[in-house]
């Protein structure tokens, strides 16, 4: 008896393993969301280089799509979502993938968060991405701070009853927030009508936050993983910035019992944290890469070498806004 229960369990988890299919996240509104997407974002310095980083960013969601992702984050201070836009409508008229088949998110700038400015700045989001709705609208920071660096004085409650009316007049189908400690969230949940669906904010090898993650499992709240690299690749890692590299041996040699890349396995990792990851990458080899993590399986002890490596790093800490009373991180 006891041996067929584990031949039965081993079969089940091998078809679940084996099948290669990204998971789907019941959010709490009702509605599904894919447990894996693709990052858009380019950073926050113009350059002269942006309009062409601005295609490499079209041809990456076409890719993308092409390669089955159906999660595609975008924010507006990314300046990325006309080409977001234009890739998911391309690739909807060329009927490689219908639009309610695709989960598109973008997110709310610091500078409009008066109630009143929520919905209109949500529309200026939707003519650029040429889009009728976003599946999620997020509040990108919890801080109320102009273009020039000046912070004013608008508490995130205020705001949210503007994400609600969002979601009332069915521009965004699922509301969120990004950048939200846990004492945030508890103070919004307490405060007002509609309980955020999602929370983004980093995690990565050397940020897990086991805590938050815990605290949004009891919430039933899904969680994004943003930044799923951290600091494994050398030439973005700060010098104060802890190990593993992603030419770690010990991580190479995981990788490769699997058969699979460092940026793979760490990924994995992400998924089996239970968060959503949604790395970005231009690199069409990179974007196939990324997603196909969903046909193994890490041990236990596998796990639990990656758990050392959380040291409570972020790679975005976004000390210029540590004066505002709304700066979410640890301020030392
Ligand atoms: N809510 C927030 O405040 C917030 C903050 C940060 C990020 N985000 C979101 O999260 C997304 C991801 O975070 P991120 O862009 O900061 O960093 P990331 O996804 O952790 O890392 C991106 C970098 O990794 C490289 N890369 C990707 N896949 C690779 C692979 N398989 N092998 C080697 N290199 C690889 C990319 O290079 P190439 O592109 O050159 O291939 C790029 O330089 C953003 O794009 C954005 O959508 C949100
Ligand atoms: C910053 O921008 C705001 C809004 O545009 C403006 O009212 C304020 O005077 C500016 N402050 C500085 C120091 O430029
Ligand atoms: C290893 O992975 C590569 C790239 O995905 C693939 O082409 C190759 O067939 C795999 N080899 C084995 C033995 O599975």
């Amino acid at each position: 008896m006891f041996k067929f229960l584990v031949l039965f369990m081993f079969v089940v988890v091998s078809l679940t393993i084996a099948s290669g299919t990204v998971p789907t996240f019941k959010l709490n509104d009702g509605r599904d969301m894919p447990g894996f997407g693709l990052g858009t974002s380019l950073g926050l310095k113009k350059d002269n280089n942006r309009d062409l980083k601005k295609n490499e960013i079209e041809n990456a969601v076409k890719w993308a799509i092409d390669a089955g992702y159906k999660h595609i984050d975008t924010a507006f201070v990314y300046d990325t979502e006309d080409k977001v836009g234009s890739a998911i409508n391309k690739k909807v008229a060329e009927g490689v993938v219908k639009r309610e088949d695709l989960f598109v998110t973008t997110k709310l700038w610091n500078d409009a968060h008066a109630r009143d400015a929520v919905v209109p700045t949500l529309r200026k989001s939707l003519e650029n991405l040429n889009l009728d709705y976003v599946d999620l609208y997020l509040i990108h920071w919890p801080i109320a701070q102009y273009r020039n660096g000046t912070f004013y004085d608008v508490d995130y409650l205020e705001t949210w009853e503007g994400m609600i009316e969002a979601k009332k007049l069915g521009l965004a189908k699922s509301i969120g927030v990004s950048n939200f400690n846990q004492q945030m969230l508890e103070r919004l949940i307490s405060k007002s009508s509609v309980k955020p669906a999602v929370l983004q904010v980093e995690i990565n090898l050397n940020v897990q936050q086991p805590e938050l993650r815990e605290y949004c499992r009891q919430q039933n709240i899904v969680v994004t993983a943003y930044t799923p690299f951290g600091s494994i690749f050398p030439n973005k890692a700060r010098s104060d910035a802890p190990p593993p590299r992603v030419d770690d041996p010990t991580l190479v040699q995981i990788a490769n019992k699997y058969n699979k890349t460092v940026p793979q396995i760490v990924l994995r990792y992400l998924v089996e944290l239970n968060v959503i990851p949604i790395p970005k990458t231009v690199t069409k080899s990179r974007v196939e890469q990324n997603i196909d993590i969903f046909d193994f399986e890490l041990t236990r002890e596998e796990k639990d070498l990656f758990r050392g490596y959380d040291k409570n790093y972020r790679t975005i800490d976004y000390k210029a806004a540590i004066d505002s009373p709304y700066y979410p991180f640890e301020k030392n």
